[in-house]
């Protein structure tokens, strides 16, 4: 089989990795990729939305299957692209349909699905330009700390979440007003949910589905979890909380009632379904302590939640994903490696704030016994060098999380660029 993988970060690199150890696969493309996936693959130069060249090359190279790493092309609408094209209708795309994407492209969408599948959600209104004051009024009656989400994608920069109340309708005013352009000219505003967070990812070919490895990233840029904001310092599965008994509320009153709702919605959905969860540590109307709740839907897998998880699948990816096109999910095998593994984050000095790029990367090599994932790198005169804001991702199995963190830990610490810095508490909270 011929896949083309389309993204090019840490997370697709960890797909790529998987995909390209599969007995079926003959040939994997990666769009754009990075300098990483070029070890699991062949890198085409193509944007992952620039849908009319992408049918292009698939019809050009004979491509069986189109895997999506990131939201964008999923949101703008790939997989009904495919589907209204007689030329490509028949090849598959993993990801859902516009319809389905909606899951993360509109968080007003995804909690009034919530609502309506009564999967748990914390308490929520949305206001628009028209009812500015009874947003002002909605948050006089919550309690603080006050949550401000909008609406639209905003590159995980679009929620706030703010101790004081003046602080709270001051920043509700300014994101109606354009503080994140289109994206939040609806704003939900929600409860605060006080717990740990855990991430669930699941593959659904819409009718059957498997809950993949669990897992938790760290997205503070400082140890014990301080400082600013990132994309992801690292990521640890599996996560001890996440026990059966925790996991089969999760199916009960998670997965079954959001796939249920999806087809009786009429929304087409063949991929991965990210659930962004919180264990409460207190009782909720819709929520006991210790209960799973929904913070939010993603239509991907997480990054770099990604980077551990593929680690933990023993079986055939490509399989898996060849049963989610063919709609016998059911049939398929799913196993898990029972070690635990710890992804290591290596970021920019400055990241998540301003920083500079094409540093020249060196140690990968003498990386022994851990799997190295590029995030932000390109290949320059035959160097690799920095790229981006995350850089490189070292993770490691080990017998327990201390082992696997230890790992990568020591590994990490064999790869060198300029300002090079990461977090060495990850998995520790747990
Ligand atoms: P989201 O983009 O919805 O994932 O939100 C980003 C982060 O904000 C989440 O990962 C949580 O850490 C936090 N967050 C979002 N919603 C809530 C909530 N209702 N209560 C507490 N924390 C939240
Ligand atoms: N790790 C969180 C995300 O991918 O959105």
């Amino acid at each position: 089989m011929k896949i083309l993988l389309l993204g090019s970060g840490g997370r697709e690199h960890a797909l790529a990795w998987k995909i390209s150890q599969s007995p079926k696969i003959e040939k994997l493309y990666i769009a754009p990729g990075n300098a990483g996936t070029v070890n699991c693959g062949e890198n085409v130069n193509m944007k992952a939305d620039d849908f009319a060249a992408i049918k292009q090359f698939v019809l050009a190279n004979g491509v069986d299957m189109v895997v999506v790493g990131p939201e964008d092309p999923l949101v703008k609408g790939i997989y009904d692209y495919f589907k209204n094209d007689s030329e490509i209708s028949s090849i598959p795309v993993i990801g859902p349909s516009k319809a389905g994407a909606v899951l993360e492209g509109s968080k007003d969408f995804a909690k009034g699905f919530m609502q309506r599948h009564g999967v748990p959600t914390a308490a929520y209104r949305s206001f628009n330009g028209t009812n500015i004051e009874e947003g002002i009024a909605f948050l006089e009656t919550l309690q603080a700390p006050y949550v401000l989400k909008a609406d639209g994608l905003c590159a995980g920069k679009g929620v706030l979440i703010i101790d004081n109340l003046e602080d709270a309708k001051r920043e509700f005013r300014g994101m109606l007003d354009g503080m994140f352009g289109e994206a939040s000219a609806t704003v939900v505003i929600e409860e605060f949910l006080s717990g740990i967070e855990c991430s669930v990812f699941v593959l659904t070919d819409g009718t059957n589905y498997k809950i993949l490895p669990e897992a938790k990233d760290y997205k503070r840029i400082g140890e014990g979890d301080t400082g600013l904001n990132t994309g992801g310092m690292g990521s640890v599965s599996p996560v001890p909380f996440a026990d059966a008994e925790w996991m089969k509320k999760v199916e009960d009153r998670i997965v079954k009632p959001t796939i249920e709702g999806l087809k009786a919605e009429g929304i087409e959905y063949k991929g991965f379904i990210f659930l962004g969860l919180i264990k409460v540590d207190r009782d909720y109307a819709y929520a006991k302590a210790g209960d799973p709740v929904v913070i939010e839907y993603n239509v991907r897998m997480g990054d770099p939640e990604t980077e551990s998880v593929m680690l933990r699948i023993k079986s055939d990816l490509v399989d898996l994903l060849e049963g989610v096109a063919e709609g016998n999910l059911d049939q398929r095998i799913l196993e898990f490696d029972p070690r635990s593994v710890v992804c290591v984050m290596m970021v920019s000095g400055g990241y998540p704030q301003a920083y500079q790029k094409g540093f020249p990367i060196t140690g990968i090599d003498s990386v022994d016994g851990s799997v190295v994932f590029h995030a932000g790198t390109s290949l320059k005169d035959g160097q690799v060098v920095t790229a981006g804001g995350r850089v490189i991702a070292v993770s490691s199995y080990g017998s327990s999380k201390d082992e696997a963190l230890t790992k990568s830990f020591t590994e990490a610490a064999k790869i060198q660029f300029e300002g090079k810095y990461f977090r060495r508490d990850i998995g520790k909270d747990l």
